[in-house]
């Protein structure tokens, strides 16, 4: 009687049993999982951050040199400002452009100041000459410097008919 040699044979794998992940495709998906995560915890935290309670504001204090040319009452205005800056033998002073109703810019006109907004006017010292502008427009700080240059302060009022030496 021949007895067949044992043969060990491997169980076929079932369709339904997952084939085993390979450790190194283990870790490779676990550390992109935890790069994405990282990611998003990274996100929510900038999120998170306080913001600058801080805003730069144009400095409201400016030096400006008058043109040599300027003539008694004309008003010269400063590029990117809202003050009109007067000469004449008396001194210097700075009539503020921002309107005392409801704070539009005044155009400068050849008898004073108007408003485009709702049609106030002001006269060459800032004098209400029409409604509805409740009060004048304020004269502003001026300082001289050296010749010709003034250091104009817009954060600052002073009584009208203040005004510096030349
Ligand atoms: S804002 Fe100038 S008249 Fe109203």
């Amino acid at each position: 009687m021949t007895t067949k040699p044992a043969v060990s044979v491997a169980p076929r794998p079932s369709r339904l049993d997952p084939e085993p992940m390979p450790r190194r495709d283990f870790l490779g998906l676990a550390a992109s999982w935890s790069a994405v995560a990282a990611a998003l915890f990274a996100l929510i935290g900038a999120g998170r951050l306080p913001r600058a309670a801080v805003v730069p504001v144009a400095s409201r204090k400016y030096r400006v040199t008058l043109p040599e040319t300027l003539i008694d009452g004309q008003a010269f205005i400063p590029p990117g400002r809202s003050t009109a800056i007067f000469r004449d033998a008396d001194g210097v002073h700075a009539v503020s452009l921002i309107c005392t109703h409801l704070g539009c810019v005044v155009k400068s006109e050849r008898d004073g100041f108007h408003c485009p907004c709702h049609g106030s006017a002001f006269n060459r010292d800032g004098g209400v000459t029409k409604g509805p502008a409740p009060k004048a427009l304020p004269w502003l700080q001026v300082s001289r410097i050296a010749a010709h240059t003034y250091m104009v302060d817009e954060s600052k009022a002073v009584a009208a008919g203040t005004k510096v030496s030349a």
